[in-house]
């Protein structure tokens, strides 16, 4: 069975955990509050631990902010090598809204990579509204998440959990390609925030 560790209990660690345990994978939800963290794994059929415990999944979820990575790091730094890590942010710059935090020519993902050596990191989920995720649609369209990513095994690993969770998935290239992502996610949030799109649609992949 795939074992799941999401760390965050907010919205899309719930939509994320929804999916996967739908697909027969055990989940972990892990947060700084136990009762938020039992919360979202209750709902997933899942175990609840406090950040900083120990993580059990192989697969380990960072469902927070970009700018959480220096406690990740600090906390998990050494649990991290060797498992697959997802990260699903948008390192939205908040202060301008006009970019991101990270530089052009990089990505959260590598940002992330470069803190946790030895970790299997990959790029998924950030191109997906958490409604989508819930729902499993964009629109009439089933949803696709978009997984980079240097360690084919890994990505593989995630995609089977994600396809056997209803949604559609994609291997979108290496982890070069996070960057990409990111910039896609951000284009997404900006025509949602502008009220173009809505936040419970965006984007749809029509093979
Ligand atoms: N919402 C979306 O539709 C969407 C779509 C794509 C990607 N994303 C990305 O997904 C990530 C999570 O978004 P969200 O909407 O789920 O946010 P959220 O509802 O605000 O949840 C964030 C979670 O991260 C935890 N957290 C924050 N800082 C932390 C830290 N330093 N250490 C440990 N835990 C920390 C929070 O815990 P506390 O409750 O203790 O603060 C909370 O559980 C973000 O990076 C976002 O860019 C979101």
């Amino acid at each position: 069975m795939t074992s799941i560790s999401i760390i965050g209990a907010g919205n899309m660690a719930g939509a994320i955990a929804s999916v996967l345990a739908k697909g027969g994978a055990s989940v972990q939800i892990v947060a700084r509050e136990a009762d938020k963290a039992a919360e979202v794994a209750a709902a997933a059929n899942g175990t609840s631990a406090v950040f900083g415990d120990a993580l059990t999944g192989d697969i380990v979820v960072l469902a927070v902010p970009f700018a959480a990575v220096d406690d990740i790091k600090a906390t998990y730094a050494d649990a991290l090598a060797g498992k697959v890590v997802v990260d699903i942010t948008n390192p939205v710059d908040f202060g301008t809204f006009d970019g991101l935090v990270v530089p052009a020519d990089s990505s959260a993902a590598a940002v992330i990579a470069e803190a946790l050596p030895g970790a299997k990191v990959l790029k998924a989920f950030n191109t997906n509204f958490g409604a989508t995720l819930a729902t499993g649609l964009v629109d009439q369209t089933t949803t696709t998440v978009l997984v980079a990513g240097d360690d084919a095994d890994a990505k593989q690993a995630l995609i089977d959990a994600v396809v056997a969770g209803g949604l559609k998935a994609v291997d979108a290239g290496s982890l070069k390609r996070a960057r990409e992502l990111e910039a896609y996610g951000f284009l997404q949030i900006t025509l949602a925030a502008a009220e173009k799109t809505s936040w419970t649609a965006g984007f749809a992949l029509h093979a």
